[in-house]
């Protein structure tokens, strides 16, 4: 998708259409006024009526009957003010896009609300660019229609950058979705290895990759636990921005990277196995991010840190009440195979703290308790420093993507507790997003460390929760390509 700024009055835009934003319950304002003007007041009457109300997910097409230069106009809705926060608009302007394409439209100019901040800016243009990904991409038959050109109208001039920037977000957004969808007998962890290898090549990164015998040799066992079950080989994936001399901050972006998730011997039940084709989502959104990352040349170290692997009930599996000893040292009781993530965790945080990490923020598709616990609107985090979750908390507001952070008590870490080793994996029996944190927790010796479990927020199932969109989101991406130019000094 290409987008560029126009200084033309929307009423003179050759497009297909022109799509107008809806703050429910508030009348026209800026340049949407001045088109409806053009329109002899068609856009109000549709308010009048009642035809629309300016409900997010609400697109109403007007035919503008040769008033203007655009053959129809496009209503969409932001819901309500009091509502609205940068993940609800880029959402609403996902959902427009959509209805544009299925409209069949090519060329879309988008007006903002009255005089649009940068926030607004980068909320249209990265929502936008959301809408344009495509989930269908593996069906034969004619492809569905594309955006090929949008239009920011009455956006102001001179946010050139702003626009790129934004797109060059909304992309990554879409590559980590587009990695997510894929099929697992595609997304192995060597292709998940090979993409950071892209990656690398692209922007001159540092790339190391751990193989068998390298994770062996570093006591890498619980990541070489969890993929004893799979014929695939597992990968320890490490990308690294250097910033030179002067940076004493390293930060390490570590993503959960299970290529499929069955349980392994803990098997999981069929209905939905499927799914766990998405437990990577923290890798993709780590992968996808550093892309970005790197091409902005930060003023800190960055790294982003991959353990991929399959978990899979092979004949080698693991069992449960195996005992297997961590990278650092610790032991683990394996009491449910499918508590995963937060072994391989375990051993990439370990693996970044051996390449000298400072800060860590951790990202995984953890526990269906996260959902439970807050649904799939937001990511559920965890923290045990302040500034450093300020700072996340801050990136994840402006990047409009939500993060909600649950209070990790002293009083659950006996629930780790294991009879026969220093840790159990699972069976807490309460709090279980907590405590799938804590775990983790236990492994980043005391650095400044940020968990968010994408369980839900990567992925909305959930048919009735029409205000976020269905299928993989990529959640995470923004916020930490935000975070790194919070953390840089770039933005304040
Ligand atoms: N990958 C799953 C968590 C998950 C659940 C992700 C639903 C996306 C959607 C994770 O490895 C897992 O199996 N967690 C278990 C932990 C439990 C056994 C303590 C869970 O949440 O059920
Ligand atoms: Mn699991
Ligand atoms: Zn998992």
């Amino acid at each position: 998708m290409r987008a560029s700024l126009t200084q033309t009055p929307p009423a003179q835009l050759e497009v297909d259409a022109l799509a107008v934003p809806v703050v429910a319950g508030e009348a026209l304002t800026g340049p949407a006024a001045d088109l409806d003007q053009s329109l002899d007041g068609l856009i109000r009457e549709a308010f009048d009526s009642g035809e629309h109300r300016g409900r997010v997910n609400e697109v109403l097409p007007l035919n503008t009957a040769g008033r203007i230069a655009a053959r129809r106009v496009l209503l969409f809705g932001l819901g309500p003010r009091a509502d609205l926060d940068g993940q609800r608009q880029r959402f609403a302007h996902h959902e427009l896009v959509r209805a544009a394409r299925a409209y069949g439209h090519r060329r879309l100019a988008v007006l903002p609300r009255s005089s649009p901040t940068q926030a607004d800016l980068a909320a249209a243009v990265e929502g936008c660019v959301m809408g344009s990904w495509e989930r269908r991409s593996r069906q034969t038959g004619p492809r569905p229609v594309r955006i090929d050109e949008l239009l920011l109208a009455g956006f102001g001039a001179g946010r050139e950058k702003e626009v790129s920037n934004a797109l060059e977000v909304g992309d990554a957004v879409n590559q980590a979705r587009e990695w997510q969808n894929m099929p697992p007998n595609e997304l192995t962890p060597e292709a998940l290895a090979q993409e950071a290898r892209r990656i690398a090549d692209r922007h001159g990164l540092e790339l190391e990759v751990l193989g068998q015998a390298e994770l062996r040799a570093g006591g890498y066992n619980l990541l070489l636990g969890v993929a004893a079950g799979s014929n695939l080989p597992p990968r320890m994936i490490r990308l690294a921005h250097k910033a030179g001399a002067g940076s004493d901050t390293r930060l390490a972006l570590v993503g959960k990277g299970i290529t499929f998730d069955s349980g392994g011997i803990s098997i999981k039940p069929a209905d939905g196995m499927y799914k766990m084709k998405g437990d990577m989502a923290g890798a993709a959104a780590v992968l996808a991010a550093m892309d970005v990352i790197a091409g902005r040349r930060p003023a800190i170290d960055v790294m982003a840190v991959v353990a991929a692997t399959e978990n899979m009930p092979g004949g080698n599996a693991q069992r449960p009440g195996d005992v297997v000893t961590s990278a650092n040292g610790k032991t683990v009781e394996i009491v449910n195979t499918d508590s995963e993530g937060r072994l391989v965790l375990a051993d990439a945080i370990t693996y970044a703290l051996r390449h000298a990490a400072t800060h860590v923020v951790d990202l995984a598709t953890l526990t269906g308790a996260a959902k439970v616990a807050i649904g799939h609107a937001a990511t559920a985090a965890l923290a045990n420093d302040e500034s450093l979750w300020a700072l996340v908390a801050k990136a994840g507001d402006r990047a409009g993507d939500r993060v909600w952070r649950l209070p990790a008590y002293a009083d659950y870490r006996v629930l780790l507790a294991s009879r026969t080793a220093d840790l159990r994996n699972s069976e807490y029996g309460e709090a279980g997003m907590i405590t799938g944190g804590m775990f983790i927790q236990q492994f980043v010796e005391d650095r400044p460390w940020v968990h968010l479990d994408i369980a839900a927020s990567s992925w909305n199932d959930n048919d009735e929760l029409t205000t976020v969109p269905r299928g993989p989101l990529g959640s995470g991406t923004r916020l930490l390509v935000e975070l790194a130019e919070l953390m840089s000094g770039e933005r304040r």
